[in-house]
C-alpha cells in the first residue's frame, strides 16, 4: 500500500517559503486506480512527484507528514533504496514524453538502460526484454523500433515507449501525470485503453493525475479532488459521480471540455486558482463559490461532510446537493 499522510510541501517564491500542498492524505492499493483531479495549478504534479521524491530537485521541501510504501517511510530509506524504489516499485509516466526521453539516444538503448538499472540481466537478455515490453505496449515491429530515435516517433508512439519504460522493472505502482494531455483525442483513447489493460493484467496501483473528469469516470475506482493545495473531496468514483458534494467538484464536472449544441465550448468556472502564498484563510474555494458565507472564512476540515468513505471539505454540501 502506498500512503500519503497529511503531506505538506513548501516552495520558495520571491524568497519566501510558502505552502503549496497542504496536509494531503491519499492511499493507493495494488490493483486500484486513484484519480487525482483538479484545475491546473492546484498542486497535483507536486504531490505526484513527491511520491518519488523528485520535487526536492526543484526546490520543493516537505514540511509535514509522510509518504510510506508498505509501512516504510520513503523519507527514511537510504539513497540506494530510494534509487531501487524509483522505477523498481513505483514508476512515473510524465505528461510530455519528450522531456523524459533523451533525443540523442535510441529508444532501445534508453529502454535497455532502465531495464539493466533494475534487473540483473546481460545486454542480450535486456534487449529481449525491451522488445517484449515494446510489443506489450502495442508497438508493431519492436525489433526495428529499438534502433530509432525519439524524434522519429509520433507523440502517441513516444508515450507508448515511456509506458514500456515505466513497466521495465515490473513495478507495483504507476504514477501517471496527465499521461495523454499532449496527444490527439483518438490517440489519447488508445493510450488510456493500453494503460488500463496493463493496470488490470499486472494488478498495478495506478495514480492518475488529470484535469479531465471524463477520464476519471472511465478509469478510476477512487477519486480525490484537489483545489489550491488541499484535497477538497474524496471517495469511490460512483459516489462522487452520483452525488458530487463539494461545489468545486460540481463546477469541475460541469465544465468538462464539452461542446454545446451551438458548437460553443461550455462555460468554465469563473476566477482562477490562487497560487501558493495567496490562498485565502478558511475555505480556499470560497472566493469562487456561490454558496460561501461568513462561516467559510474559518478553516474547514477535510471531513466537514461525510457519508461512509465519501468526504468533502465543505460546510454547505446539503445546500449544494438540494
Ligand atoms: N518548483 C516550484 N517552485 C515554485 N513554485 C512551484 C514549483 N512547482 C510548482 N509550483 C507552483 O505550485 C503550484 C502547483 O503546481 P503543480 O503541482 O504543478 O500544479 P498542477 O499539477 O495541479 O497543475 C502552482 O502555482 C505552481 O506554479
Ligand atoms: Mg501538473
Amino acid at each position: 500500500m502506498l500512503e500519503l499522510t497529511e503531506l505538506s510541501l513548501s516552495v520558495c517564491i520571491d524568497s519566501q517559503w510558502v505552502e503549496a500542498v497542504a496536509a494531503v492524505s491519499l492511499s493507493l492499493e495494488p490493483g486500484r486506480v486513484l484519480g487525482l483531479v483538479g484545475e491546473s495549478g492546484c498542486g497535483k504534479s507536486m504531490t505526484a512527484q513527491a511520491i518519488l521524491r523528485l520535487g526536492e530537485y526543484q526546490g520543493v521541501i516537505k514540511t509535514h507528514g509522510d509518504i510510506a510504501l508498505d509501512g516504510q517511510s520513503l523519507f527514511e530509506i537510504s539513497d540506494e533504496a530510494l534509487r531501487r524504489m524509483r522505477g523498481g516499485r513505483v514508476a512515473m509516466i510524465f505528461q510530455e514524453p519528450m522531456t523524459a526521453l533523451n533525443p540523442v539516444f535510441s529508444v532501445g538503448s534508453q529502454l535497455i538502460e532502465v531495464i539493466r538499472l533494475h534487473l540483473q540481466l546481460n545486454k542480450k537478455q535486456a534487449r529481449e526484454r525491451a522488445i517484449m515490453l515494446l510489443h506489450d505496449v502495442g508497438m508493431q515491429q519492436p525489433e526495428q523500433l529499438i534502433k530509432q530515435y525519439p524524434n522519429a516517433l509520433s507523440g502517441g508512439m513516444r508515450q507508448r515507449v515511456l509506458i514500456a519504460m515505466a513497466m521495465a522493472a515490473d513495478p507495483d505502482y504507476i504514477i501517471a501525470d496527465e499521461p495523454t494531455t499532449a496527444l490527439d483525442v483518438s490517440v489519447q483513447k488508445r493510450i488510456i485503453a493500453l494503460l488500463l489493460n496493463l493496470q488490470k493484467r499486472r494488478k498495478l496501483g495506478l495514480l492518475l493525475v488529470t484535469h479531465d473528469f471524463g477520464l476519471v469516470a472511465e478509469m478510476c475506482d477512487d477519486v480525490a479532488v484537489m483545489y489550491a493545495g488541499q484535497i477538497v473531496e474524496s471517495g469511490p468514483v460512483k459516489a462522487i459521480f452520483d452525488a458530487p458534494a463539494h461545489p468545486y467538484t460540481r463546477a469541475l464536472m460541469g465544465c468538462r471540455p464539452e461542446v454545446s449544441e451551438a458548437g460553443e465550448l461550455m462555460p468554465v468556472i469563473t476566477g482562477q486558482v490562487p497560487p501558493p502564498g495567496r490562498w485565502p484563510e478558511g475555505c480556499h474555494f470560497a472566493p469562487r463559490c456561490s454558496l460561501a458565507d461568513a462561516a467559510c472564512k474559518r478553516p474547514v476540515l477535510s471531513d466537514a461532510w461525510s457519508q461512509g468513505e465519501h468526504r468533502a471539505r465543505c460546510l454547505h454540501v446539503l445546500d449544494a446537493v438540494l
